[in-house]
């Protein structure tokens, strides 16, 4: 099969090639998902799991991506709640071979069905930013309708599922992000935008929740924003500074087949909108993740036609 491969860790995405690689096969409770649509995120290459196992031994070279929409075409020993030839969308294993190939191997609890009148590109933009949206507002971050929401990148990948999802729970949101995105994020959503190279995001006053996709200088500055009682969620490692009478939490998205049939139910009846930057080929894969040019949203590969 065709297949994108990474080898050498300082290269980041330039390094990336595409090559043909032996198809996976079934492990126990596994399934083989004919791949249609993959998603991938540019920090997976800075983790640890790209380059080495759960016993840290060398697992290059590795196939990056771990979101992807397609067809079961096998199952392995054990293997129950999915079938031969049905469509599903998903978030895989980090520590395992992922996504950007035509098959990949998957626990099929990572799983959820994708429904027929639901695209595969649109199937593979949602797990990622829409696990980790759903999981920092409503898990970590314990949202309430009412409460207000600072979402950071309101026009990126996670930040407008955040936006969106937010608003969808009842909440106030202030977006943020750069000058350009501020039309898009507002058609997410928010109801302010805050431009964080000429704005100041302390004029915004206290909020109930932060949701920190920058970190940094923004993060620590963010923590102080954040009312009694209230939550930084950061999904970019422990924040450098804590809220005063809050909870500081950081996480790493996890596979939820519940959870991700909550999320495409909502882009099915058009409450929720994706956020795709760009459309690529498998062949094309290594300059879409190169792009010459700034490309808002997520770029989603089209591994069949
Ligand atoms: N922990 C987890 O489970 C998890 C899950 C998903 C993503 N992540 C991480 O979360 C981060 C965001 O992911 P994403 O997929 O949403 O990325 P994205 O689509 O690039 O969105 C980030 C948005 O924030 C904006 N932004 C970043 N720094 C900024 C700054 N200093 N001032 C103003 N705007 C700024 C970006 O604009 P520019 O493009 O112009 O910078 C972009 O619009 C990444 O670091 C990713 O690795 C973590």
């Amino acid at each position: 099969m065709k297949a994108i491969v990474v080898t050498d860790k300082a290269a980041g995405t330039a390094g990336m090639k595409l090559v043909k690689r032996p198809e996976p096969q079934a492990a126990i409770n596994d399934v083989v998902v004919q791949v249609h649509a993959s998603g991938f995120v540019g920090t997976e290459l800075t983790w640890p799991s790209t380059w080495t196992d759960r016993l840290d031994r060398d697992r290059t070279p590795s196939i990056p991506g771990h979101e992807l929409a397609g067809v079961v075409t096998a199952l392995g020993y054990g293997t129950t709640g999915l079938s031969v030839g049905q469509r599903v969308f998903g978030l895989t294993d980090w520590t395992r071979d992922g996504t950007l190939a035509e098959y990949a191997a998957v626990e099929a609890r990572n799983l959820a069905p994708l429904p027929g009148d639901v695209d595969f590109t649109v199937g593979a933009s949602l797990p990622i930013s829409g696990l980790t949206a759903w999981q920092g507002l409503f898990e970590h971050g314990r949202l309430q309708a009412g409460q207000s929401v600072l979402a950071h990148g309101a026009a990126g990948a996670v930040g407008s599922m955040v936006t969106q999802l937010a608003r969808l729970a009842g909440a106030y949101v202030i977006g943020t992000g750069r000058a350009a995105d501020r039309q898009k994020a507002l058609e997410f959503g928010a109801q302010e935008f805050v431009d964080l190279d000429n704005d100041v995001l302390e004029d915004v006053g206290g909020v109930d929740l932060v949701f920190d996709v920058i970190g940094g200088d923004i993060g620590k500055r963010s923590a102080r924003m954040i009312r009694a009682g209230g939550t930084l969620v950061s999904i970019v490692g422990p924040s450098e500074a804590r809220p005063d009478h809050g909870l500081a939490v950081d996480f790493v998205v996890e596979s939820d087949r519940a959870q991700l049939s909550e999320i495409v139910q909502r882009v099915r009846d058009g409450r929720l909108q994706t956020n795709i930057g760009n459309i690529a080929t498998l062949d094309e894969a290594v300059a879409a993740f190169n792009p010459s040019k700034r490309i808002s949203g997520k770029t989603i590969i089209r591994v069949r036609p």
